[in-house]
Parts: structure tokens; sequence; C-alpha cells
């Protein structure tokens, strides 16, 4: 097993107490396969991926990246935000070579290997642009390529498409899945989108809410990966379950606080 979640708990110390955010999280997942986890607004999504980068330590329990425990950020995870984290000041190139400077890669080679991964997300003629002259899109792009030009064991993505139009989120959905295929690289991406989620990923953890546990794991098989495949019978039975376990879920949440 690639990575691997151990019964991870988290909580944090709130002035209301010890708020418990991931309640006993176990998830095993292969190299290559591209997972999503979905959960909606406060199910811990981003807390649950903040331990696998080692951004911040599990209250209890473990994360493993082939079989190694992991206690801090590395280099065998990249890591794709929300919200654009290029440096303004910075050219595509050098926000792309960003993360090899900070490891000591000399000069020669972080130039060649953030050329190539500029090249797989189709941005070689912007490589002197700066962030502002590009579409938000364009800079999720750099920030792939930015996160791959470690050449990571995993691509850690936390809503990536999030605050992008409908249009450039269907074309990023195509430039993601083309990615995947010529790379071979493990994703493990999460979003509250489940079309999203159904559309991109082999495998899918809902995640429930307050605490955020796995309420179901769900493997994903579509005859084919491109926009008809919405219009499919097949889509809409994933989508129409997922949709009313998060509902479910949501009620019980409500329920739970009131
Ligand atoms: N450092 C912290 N201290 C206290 N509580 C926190 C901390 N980080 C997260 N939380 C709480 O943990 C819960 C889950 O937060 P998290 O950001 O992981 O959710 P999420 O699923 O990513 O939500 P969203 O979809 O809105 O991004 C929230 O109730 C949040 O307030
Ligand atoms: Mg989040």
């Amino acid at each position: 097993m690639f990575l691997q979640i151990n019964n991870l708990n988290k909580h944090f110390p709130t002035k209301q107490g010890n708020l418990v955010v991931l309640k006993d999280i176990d998830m095993a997942i292969e190299q290559g396969e591209f997972i999503c986890a979905v959960g909606a607004s406060g199910s811990g999504k981003s807390t649950l991926l903040r331990q696998i980068a080692g951004l911040d330590s599990p209250t209890s329990g473990e994360v493993r990246i082939d079989n190694e425990l992991v206690t801090g950020p590395g280099p065998d995870r990249g890591m794709v935000f929300q919200h654009y984290t290029l440096y303004p000041w910075m050219s595509v190139q050098a926000n792309t070579e960003f993360g090899l400077k900070l490891q000591g890669v000399p000069k020669k080679q972080r130039r060649e290997q953030a050329s190539y991964y500029l090249n797989v997300v189709g941005l070689t003629k912007f490589a002197k642009s700066l962030p502002k002259e590009l579409s938000g899109g364009m800079k999720q792009r750099v920030a792939i390529a930015r996160a791959l030009a470690s050449e990571p064991k995993v691509l850690l993505m936390d809503e990536p498409f999030g605050a992008l139009d409908i249009h450039t989120k269907e074309s990023m959905h195509e430039f993601i899945l083309d990615l995947w295929r010529r790379t071979n690289v493990t994703i493990f991406m999460i979003t509250h989108d489940v079309e999203e989620a159904v559309f991109l990923s082999n495998r899918i953890y809902a995640l429930g809410a307050r605490p955020g546990t796995v309420r179901k794991e769900m493997s994903i098989h579509l005859p084919e990966r491109s926009h008809t495949v919405k219009r499919h019978s097949i889509f809409h039975d994933y989508r129409d379950e997922l949709m009313e376990l998060m509902r479910r879920h949501g009620q019980e949440a409500v329920a739970a606080v009131a």
C-alpha cells in the first residue's frame, strides 16, 4: 500500500472545549490512484490534507507514504491549494522553480525541471509572464507545475478548481485527467463538489461532518471520462447516491448541534 492513513484522529482545543474534527480515519491508497475525498464544508477535509502534507500532526494515528511515517512536509508530497498561491512579483518560471530552490537544487537542474513541467501543463510560452497576466485556470496550472517540479510521489490538492468558473473548471478537469494518465502520479484531491469527484476519481471517500469520519468508500467505474459521460445513467447513480449521503449527514450534523 502506497499511502496509508491509520486510525487518525485530530482534536483542536477551543474555548468551548475539545473539538473533535477527524475521528478514526482509515484510508489505503495504491500508487497511481486518483482519489477524491468529498465532504461538506467543515467536515475536516483541509485538516485531513494538512496531516498528509505534514503541515500539522495528528492527535493520534499516523500517515505513511511508501511505509515511511510522515513527520513533516517533504518533497515526496506536492501541494496545490484552492486560493492562488503564486508569488506575484516572480515570473511563472521562478514560481515553478521555487520549491526546487528551497531544496537546494542547482540552478541549471531546477531550470530544466521547471521548464519540463511548464511544458507538461502547456505554459511554456508564459514562462516569463507574471501571475497577474494569467487567467485563474492558468495560475492553477502553474501551481500544479510547481508542485510536480519536485517530482513528488503524490499530488495533494485542496479544492484546486473551487474558485474557477464552470467552463474553466471543465477544461481543468480534462487537463488534470490527461496529466494523471501521462505521469501516473498518485493524486489525492479534496472537494465538496460531488460531480467533480465522480468525474475525476477512480475511488471516492465520502466524509461525514462533526466529527469528520469516513462514511462511505466508493469505487467509480465509468464507461469513459469525457463530458458526455455526465449524461450517462451510471454517472447519475453515483452522483445521486453521494448527494443523498451528504444530505442525510448534513441533517444529522444540524440535529446534533441543535
Ligand atoms: N487550527 C484550528 N483550531 C481550531 N479549530 C480548527 C482549526 N482548524 C480547523 N478547525 C475546525 O475544524 C473543522 C474542519 O475544518 P476544515 O477547514 O478542515 O474543514 P473543510 O472540510 O476543509 O471545510 P471547507 O469545505 O469549508 O474548506 C472546522 O469546524 C474548523 O473550525
Ligand atoms: Mg477546506
